[in-house]
């Protein structure tokens, strides 16, 4: 009989998002007549329909298919040239990375599972707490944990507390990891990482001769201007981290699939005989292997986000959900809550009204507002009493949002 990867076991419940829409499922079928009022604010999925300028280079990617002479078969395996082009010099301008240093993919969840094919056994894997569940979840299959604890805890992860009172942003370890997630902004809390805290970070991979796998998929949302965008804009990351983003929440390509990872090709890591090899040629290998590329037309819908029209019209959608995270951190201070998160980042971190749990808020919110938002202890203990409101929706939906939470709560 075949075996099976037993670290599969080792995962608590359902993966979080299908196990709310499990919930979500269950209330409308005992509930058929509030169904038509259920507003969604749980998983962060966009809401509002492709750029212009996406939608016109993608009719164009899928009419050159339909033409003999400009058809396209197999593309290359790490993303065309005009595409990783493209991202260099609107994103990456003047920070030392390389067209050949961008491998495009067809997302960032699968980005940031996948990456752990190249990297060895026992390595020390630092999570901050709450967190993006993929991280987590991917390191167990990968049969780097053991099992979880009561609270949902994996033996062997290094989890990294974050609170109200450290804002949300892990400071260092005083352990030694060998490998560090951080996403900024952050999923779930919405919290950013100033320059000085991500120095601190490099510093002590440098120190640590760690590697950040910095996840930078919100990037879009930051306003303050002082906040980083990329962990190359700090000194000394090219020799100790990676990058993943996406066009999912910026492009709303989250039904259309387009990411991508930066590796430098001075990030290196140790072989079983202590030689230094370079991660971009590992992923290169990997990309190679089991990655036939994104397709043309999606790769075209993606460099249009740079056009000039593109980036006029990606700048009104973050403006839009901008808008309705600002409705919702109002709202939600005005119902008495403690707010986190909203400012510079399209997802709103709320502690739960006195003596509610994560999941008591989530149940509350369904069955007397019909509103379905995401339990904070769905993204790691530290998470409980708190809830995450997705600023991903219409503006009436958050209007209405808005007023039955405080009519809810306040
Ligand atoms: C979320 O709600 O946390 C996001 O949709 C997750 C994701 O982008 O996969």
């Amino acid at each position: 009989m075949a075996t099976i990867n037993s670290n599969f076991l080792k995962l608590k419940a359902g993966y979080l998002f299908p196990e709310i829409a499990r919930r979500v499922r269950v209330y409308t079928e005992e509930n058929p007549d509030k169904s038509a009022r259920i507003i969604r604010c749980g998983i962060g999925d966009v809401t509002e329909p492709l750029p212009a300028a996406v939608v016109a280079a993608m009719h164009e990617g899928v009419d050159e298919m339909a033409t003999r002479e400009t058809f396209k078969g197999y593309g290359p395996e790490q993303g065309y040239e005009f595409l990783r082009q493209a991202i260099v010099d609107h994103q990456f301008a003047d920070l030392g990375i390389t067209a050949d240093e961008v491998f495009i993919s067809d997302g960032s969840k699968c980005d940031t599972g996948n990456i752990l094919d190249i990297f060895g056994k026992g390595n020390v894997i630092a999570i901050t707490d709450p967190v993006y569940p993929v991280y987590v979840d991917t390191n167990v299959m990968a049969g780097n944990t053991g099992e979880a604890d009561e609270k949902g805890a994996y033996e062997g992860l290094l989890y990294l507390p974050c609170n109200a009172a450290n804002q949300f942003v892990a400071g260092v370890p005083t352990e030694k990891a060998d490998i560090i997630y951080l996403c900024f902004p952050n999923n779930p809390t919405g919290a950013v990482a100033t320059r000085a805290q991500l120095e601190a970070w490099v510093k002590y991979a440098k120190a640590n001769d760690a590697i950040i796998l910095f996840d930078s998929a919100y990037e879009a949302f930051i306003q303050d201007p002082d906040i980083p965008r990329s962990i190359f804009e700090i000194e000394g990351a090219h020799d100790c981290a990676m990058e993943f983003r996406s066009f999912s929440k910026n492009g709303g390509f989250t039904g259309v699939r387009c990411a991508y990872i930066v590796i430098p090709k001075t990030l290196t890591g140790k072989s079983d005989t202590g030689e230094r090899i370079p991660l971009h040629q590992l992923w290169s290998r990997r990309h190679s292997t089991k990655f036939n590329g994104a397709s043309y037309p999606v790769q075209k819908a993606a460099a249009a986000v740079f056009s000039p029209e593109g980036k006029a019209q990606v700048s009104a959608l973050i403006e839009h959900y901008m808008g309705n995270a600002k409705l919702l951190c109002e709202a939600a201070a005005a119902a008495g809550l403690t707010v986190f998160g909203g400012v510079n980042a399209p997802y709103v971190w709320v502690g739960c009204p006195a003596g509610l749990s994560s999941w008591d808020m989530f149940d509350k919110m369904l069955s007397e507002a019909q509103v379905v938002i995401t339990p904070g202890s769905g993204f790691g203990s530290a998470g409980e009493g708190y809830f995450r409101i997705s600023a991903f929706n219409s503006r009436a939906n958050v209007e209405e949002v808005c007023r039955r939470l405080k009519a809810l709560v306040a």
